[in-house]
Parts: structure tokens; sequence; C-alpha cells
């Protein structure tokens, strides 16, 4: 059983982004999670493209940039340039999502889809199978530090389920709330890459909470793993 770790950024210091890049990496980090926010399809604003591009230049792990934006095929190709590895856009704010998850793909990066916590999984029922990796909200996008929506490890299971049912082993990722408390339960329903913002960058020590979590996230899955067959 692996999971893949991909820290927020929302929540580490935004004067200070490349020695938090540098510390969760020490921490093991797979990923580096990038919320983009429009104050359209949320109601914040974070960063844009210069930013990613500066983060690219330091991180050595890929970007994972989750845009919450409106009409996100009007930035993809901004993203692509500036260095994103994976790009996820929502259901709710794309209105033509096969254009964009293929234009994402045709640019050379890892596409995905993400679903609100009360966007139903069967809402990408007819784009699974296009799909580089899902993603479920546990929170409703737009901040970081809130708590995590009960049910959503049961939402984690149901979007393993459906990419599974169109014969896709893409992984899912789940995005908010994520910490020490859930994470075990979550790579249990199936999830493959949890997202964590404040359970990382709200510590004095974000190396030792990247640890810290994985660590916790492998808690129930490596004794299964070491039982003989
Ligand atoms: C929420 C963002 C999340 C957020 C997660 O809108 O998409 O990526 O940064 O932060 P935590 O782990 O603090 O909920
Ligand atoms: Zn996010």
């Amino acid at each position: 059983m692996t999971v893949r770790l991909s820290p927020s950024i929302l929540a580490a210091d935004f004067a200070a982004l490349g020695a938090g890049v540098a510390a969760v990496e020490a921490g093991g980090a797979d990923l580096i999670h990038v919320d983009i926010m429009d104050g359209h399809f949320v109601p914040n604003l974070t960063i844009g493209p210069p930013v990613v591009k500066a983060l690219h230049a330091r991180a050595q792990v890929p970007l994972d940039v989750h845009l919450m934006v409106t009409d996100p095929e009007r930035f993809i190709d901004a993203f692509v340039d500036a260095g994103a590895a994976m790009i996820s856009v929502h259901v709710e704010a794309a209105t033509h999502l096969h254009r964009t998850i293929a234009h994402i793909k045709e640019r050379g990066a890892l596409a995905g889809a993400v679903v609100n916590p009360s966007t139903p999984v069967s809402a990408l029922e007819d784009i699974a199978r296009d799909l580089d990796f899902a993603l479920v909200m546990s929170v409703n996008p737009g901040f970081g530090g809130q708590h995590f929506i009960p049910g959503s490890e049961a939402k984690v299971t149901r979007m393993r389920r459906l990419l599974d049912a169109v014969g896709n082993s893409a992984p899912v990722e789940v995005d908010g709330g994520v910490d020490t408390s859930n994470a075990a339960r979550l790579v249990a329903a199936g999830a493959d890459i949890l997202v964590a913002g404040a359970a990382i960058f709200g510590t004095p020590d974000p190396a030792a909470a990247t640890r810290a979590l994985r660590a916790a996230a492998l808690s129930l899955a490596e004794p299964a793993a070491a039982q003989p067959r």
C-alpha cells in the first residue's frame, strides 16, 4: 500500500514559499499542492502563474495545481507553461469539461477533475475513463483550515469504484481537513493522494508533520501488508 502526500502551500508563509517547499520535501512530500482561487468560483483570491513558475524553479517534486476558477479552460496554457505537472479542474466550473481535460493532456500535464462536497461522484461518470486522477473535496473549497466533512471517506470509495468500473486505475486524491486523525481511514477507503495544508504548515515543523502524516496514513495499511498470504 502506498500513498502520496501533497502538502498544500495555501497554509504556508506566502513570504517564504521556497523555504516551505524545501521543508516539506525534506519531510518526504511527493507533490506540492498549489491552490488557485479566482474570487469568483470561490470567495477567495490566491496566486497565479507567475508564482507557480517561481515555485517550479524551486521544487524538486511535481506541482499539483488545483484550479478553483470559473472557466478554467482560459488558464490551462498559462499554468502548463508555468510548470504545472498535474492540473485539476472543478466539474462545477468547467462548462466543457471533456474539452478541458483533453487540452490539459495534449499539453503534457496530468488531468484531474474535482467534485465539491455537494456534487455526486456520478457527475464524473462520462469523463471517468479520460481522467489521470480524480479529486474528492472533503471541505467546501475556498479556504484552508476547515473541518473535514464526515462521510467523505465513503465518497472516496465511491470514486474509486467509478474509476474501477470503467477500467481506469487512476489515483483518487482527497483535499480538505486531512490530518493524522483521518488519514488512515482515507487510505483504507481508497485514497492514493492526500492533500494537507493546516496539518502540515500550521505546525512549527512542517517536515516532521509531513513524516507524521505519512506514518499515520500507513498505520492501518502496513500491518495488513505484512501478513503472510
Ligand atoms: C481548499 C483547498 C485545499 C486546502 C486544504 O479550498 O483546495 O487544498 O488548502 O487545506 P487544509 O488541509 O488546511 O484543509
Ligand atoms: Zn486544493
